[in-house]
């Protein structure tokens, strides 16, 4: 597996590659549901290049990015046993020069849910996609069902600017409670853990979005939102105090 940290040398290996190519943008801390990915990636392509990049224009709380978890190391090693051919992990220099001053936009779809509670979170995500995504040339980018609403962002800006990529959505993995896989749940203190499931087990329930809101809040989450969008339950909740709170998503797809 080679690993690649700028932009030129990853473009010499592309351009080199024949066949189908795959990538896989993650932010790193791999876990199984990052590794769901890789493994359809693989089945459906040549070659898979995943990319490992904590993108600081899409955490709008500076603690919240300090505390992002890292583990390149354990990263490379692990992508390293799934078979994936290149890791692309630029530094923050590599991927936005000094006087670089774009930004990918959406005004719609993009201010709600977590849009509205992260205020420029989702042009992050839609500006470093697009980044990387130019940089890898792939045939197919994959991410997960886990972040649906980045998702949709993903699908409508690759639509409205013609790029020449395939996304492709992976179901949501969850831990055997229910709790869907995330680089964050290694935050979670052993409590925070155990209530951690109640999210994925109330969003599912038949009761209204406000219901669902206070049974959380009566459970001891701190609820960001819970808002249903398109036959789709959406929730963002808080555990733990202070410095410590963690945010968790998750989203089920309703039965009409
Ligand atoms: P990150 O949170 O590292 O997630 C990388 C990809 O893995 C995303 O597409 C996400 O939806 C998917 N994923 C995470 N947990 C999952 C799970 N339990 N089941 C299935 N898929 C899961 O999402 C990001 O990084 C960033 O916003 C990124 C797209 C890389 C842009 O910086």
């Amino acid at each position: 597996m080679n690993t690649f940290t700028t932009v030129d040398a990853v473009n010499e290996y592309r351009n080199a590659l024949s066949g189908q190519v795959g990538c896989v943008p993650t932010m790193g801390a791999i876990h199984e549901g990052h590794v769901a990915l890789v493994e359809q990636a693989l089945m459906e392509n040549d070659h898979v290049v995943v990319t490992l990049f904590v993108n600081p224009k899409q955490f709008n709380d500076p603690a919240d990015l300090a505390g992002y978890p890292r583990r390149d190391v354990e990263d490379i090693d692990l992508l390293n046993q799934t078979g994936v051919s290149a890791v692309f992990m630029p530094t923050v220099e590599v991927m936005y020069a000094p006087d670089d001053s774009y930004l990918v936009n959406e005004s719609c779809e993009s201010l709600d849910r977590c849009g509205s509670a992260r205020p420029g979170h989702f042009s992050g995500v839609l500006t470093v996609v697009m980044k990387l995504l130019n940089i890898i040339k792939p045939h197919r980018a994959y991410f997960g069902e886990k972040d649906y609403q980045q998702l949709e962002l993903i699908r409508g800006m690759v639509t409205a600017f013609f790029m020449p990529v395939e996304v492709v959505g992976v179901p949501t993995m969850r831990a055997p409670d229910g709790l869907a896989l995330s680089s964050r749940n290694a935050l979670l203190g052993s409590s925070e853990r155990a209530l951690a499931p109640r999210l994925f087990q109330y969003l599912n329930s038949d009761d209204s979005d406000y219901l669902v809101k206070d049974q959380l809040e009566k459970a001891g989450f701190t609820v960001d939102y819970v808002q249903t969008h398109k036959n789709r339950r959406y929730g963002a909740v808080f555990l733990g105090q202070g410095s410590r709170q963690v945010r968790l998503i998750d989203n089920v797809r309703l039965t009409p």
